[in-house]
């Protein structure tokens, strides 16, 4: 497909790209760099890396929205730097198969600028058995695999990668008044059924649907500095 039919670009203030949704108008990440939002919030208010060092267990993330992929990357960019790693299992979920199909054919727009290792993560995706996966070999020998699994998160089954639960979840649909069905109480509880005991959700929404939503799928929250004009982002947990 014609990659511009997925949206116009914008340049957000870091320099990294987003799209602007050629329907909804909504942009896929906020003004204030999609790349210091993956790198600051997602990762930076969550307990990732500190995790890695642990390297008693398998880290398990969970992406939801792959979208255009930044919060994906900054997981396995983190991943691939820290000191020792031990091995990643990622997933990301995405409804629109254009989008995948740019981005792992290394034509999307938006990743121009990208460093190569980012493009070297991109191109270790392949397509078996009707699903994109890859795998990545850390510098001290751990292997990071990272499967996208397309289709409608509310309806699709999120699989477990050998049968573990996932530790970290960048929660990343458009808002709750584009994308409703991502933000309920179903999906959250969805979410908290394929969540280990200690897990980290983070996202950029604070709206009261959310924390309602967050509760009754029985999460707990906490509102946590942003950064900018977004002053607020959220942690939710299942043990506190
Ligand atoms: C804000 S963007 C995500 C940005 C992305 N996390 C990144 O780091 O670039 C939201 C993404 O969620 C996807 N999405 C929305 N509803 C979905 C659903 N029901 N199932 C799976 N993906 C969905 C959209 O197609 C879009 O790509």
């Amino acid at each position: 497909m014609d990659s511009s039919q997925l949206g116009d670009l914008v340049v957000t203030a870091d320099g990294s790209l987003t799209l602007k949704h050629p329907e909804h108008g909504e942009d896929y990440h906020s003004s204030i760099g999609a790349a210091f939002e993956s790198e600051n919030l997602y990762l930076g208010r969550s307990s990732f890396s500190d995790r890695l060092k642990q390297q008693d267990q398998p880290v398990h993330v969970l992406d939801v929205g792959l979208g255009l992929a930044y919060n994906a990357m900054t997981t396995l960019d983190r991943w691939y730097i820290a000191q020792q790693a031990g091995p990643l299992h990622m997933v990301s979920l995405e409804v629109n198969k254009d989008l995948v199909e740019v981005l792992v054919a290394g034509k999307a727009p938006w990743a121009k600028a990208w460093s190569k290792r980012w493009h070297n993560f991109i191109g270790s995706m392949g397509h078996k058995n009707g699903q994109w996966s890859g795998q990545i070999e850390h510098p001290d020998g751990s292997l990071a695999d990272w499967t996208i699994l397309v289709g409608d998160a509310e309806v699709k089954e999120i699989e477990l990668v050998g049968g573990r639960f996932f530790d970290f979840i960048w929660q990343d649909p458009f808002s709750p008044a584009k994308n409703p069905g991502l933000w309920s109480s179903a999906w959250f509880s969805k979410l908290r059924q394929v969540s280990a005991p200690n897990a980290e959700l983070l996202t950029y929404s604070v709206a009261r649907v959310v924390k309602q939503g967050l509760e009754e799928g029985g999460w707990q929250w906490q509102k946590i500095p942003g950064h900018g004009h977004k002053r607020h982002w959220l942690k939710a947990c299942i043990k506190c």
